[in-house]
């Protein structure tokens, strides 16, 4: 019989801490937290093991700074990387990052060679893009938070201007998880009622505008930090569909194979999330100027990737 589902987070900073955190407390999986920093992933991992007997969960996390203690590991998250401080875009992190998420994969991938991976080190989609060659892996395999978290915070503003409850909208957000991405309100519903039918233009362009801005606000606010709470919320989404093959239709940053009639680019889509990770990626049926938007959205992603020089 399969043992629990083998998790590894890599990166044991908030985002990652957070996510082995909502990831445990589910109880169906066992959790493997590294960090490169000597005491930081076994230090957490504990604190997180010891609230086992209150919050009621039998599965085991455990903090390494060694990957041999990831192998077999079904499901990959990688974490790692440096956050944005004020001021900065998530493609100002590219370079340093690019040598953390390349030797991270590279490291992961020798242990558990037919693990999912979610990436969520920023710029996210050049780092999916970047995961994806390093591990050579299908593109069924490597995927990337952006729809989903972007499209929670857009959600969380349409229900403070209509007043309506959270559960009740479904966003639809594509392309890049940066500046140009991609917030589709004629795909946005609540209730199954298009947000074009429920709000004026300009109050939509508003609530979009502070959606793309969402994670720069946080940072912001925070001064010394990126938003955590949500991010680790929505990875922990996407694994569940994922762990518990839920076929979830989800939006996040994958390969791009034709899709949309673009091609060597990651971008946010929607797509259905189960046991094999990315089951199939959704082809909308989109308008000219959503086309547009979302070609320009690649294009941005493609100059990321022009820098990554794999
Ligand atoms: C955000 O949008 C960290 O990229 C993530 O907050």
């Amino acid at each position: 019989m399969k043992g629990r589902t083998k998790i590894t987070v890599i990166g044991a900073g908030n985002v990652g801490a957070s996510t082995a955190q909502r990831l445990i407390e589910r109880g169906d999986c066992d959790i493997v937290l590294l960090d490169i920093v000597e005491g930081l992933p076994q230090g957490k991992a504990l604190d997180i093991q010891e609230s086992a007997n209150i919050l009621d969960f039998n599965s085991k996390i455990t903090g390494t700074n060694n990957y041999a203690d990831t192998a077999d590991s079904d499901l990959v998250i990688i974490t790692s990387g440096l956050a944005r401080k004020p001021g900065m875009s998530r493609d100002d992190l590219l370079i340093a990052n690019q040598k953390i998420v390349g030797d991270v994969t590279r490291q992961a991938v020798k242990y558990s060679p037919h693990a999912i991976i979610i990436v969520a080190t920023n710029p996210v989609d050049a780092m999916v893009y970047l995961a994806l060659h390093e591990s050579g892996f299908p593109r069924s395999r490597v995927l990337g938070l952006s729809g989903v978290l972007d499209g929670s915070r857009f959600a969380t503003f349409i229900a403070e201007e209509l007043k309506v409850a959270l559960q009740d909208i479904s966003p639809c957000v594509m392309g890049e998880h940066g500046k140009s991405m991609v917030i589709v309100p004629r795909l946005t519903t609540v209730k199954g009622v298009p947000l074009t039918q429920l709000l004026p233009a300009e109050k939509i362009k508003q609530l979009a505008e502070r959606a793309v801005n969402g994670g720069a606000e946080i940072v912001a606010l925070l001064k010394t930090g990126s938003a955590f709470y949500a991010p680790s919320a929505a990875i922990a989404q996407m694994a569940e569909s994922i762990i518990m093959d839920k076929q979830r239709i989800m939006y996040c940053s994958a390969g791009v194979d034709g899709e949309y009639g673009l091609h060597k680019v990651s971008l946010g889509m929607p797509v259905k999330l189960g046991k094999n990770g990315i089951e199939k990626v959704m082809a909308y049926e989109l308008t000219a100027d959503e086309k547009t938007a979302l070609a320009n959205s690649a294009k941005a992603v493609q100059e990321l990737i022009g820098v990554l020089k794999i």
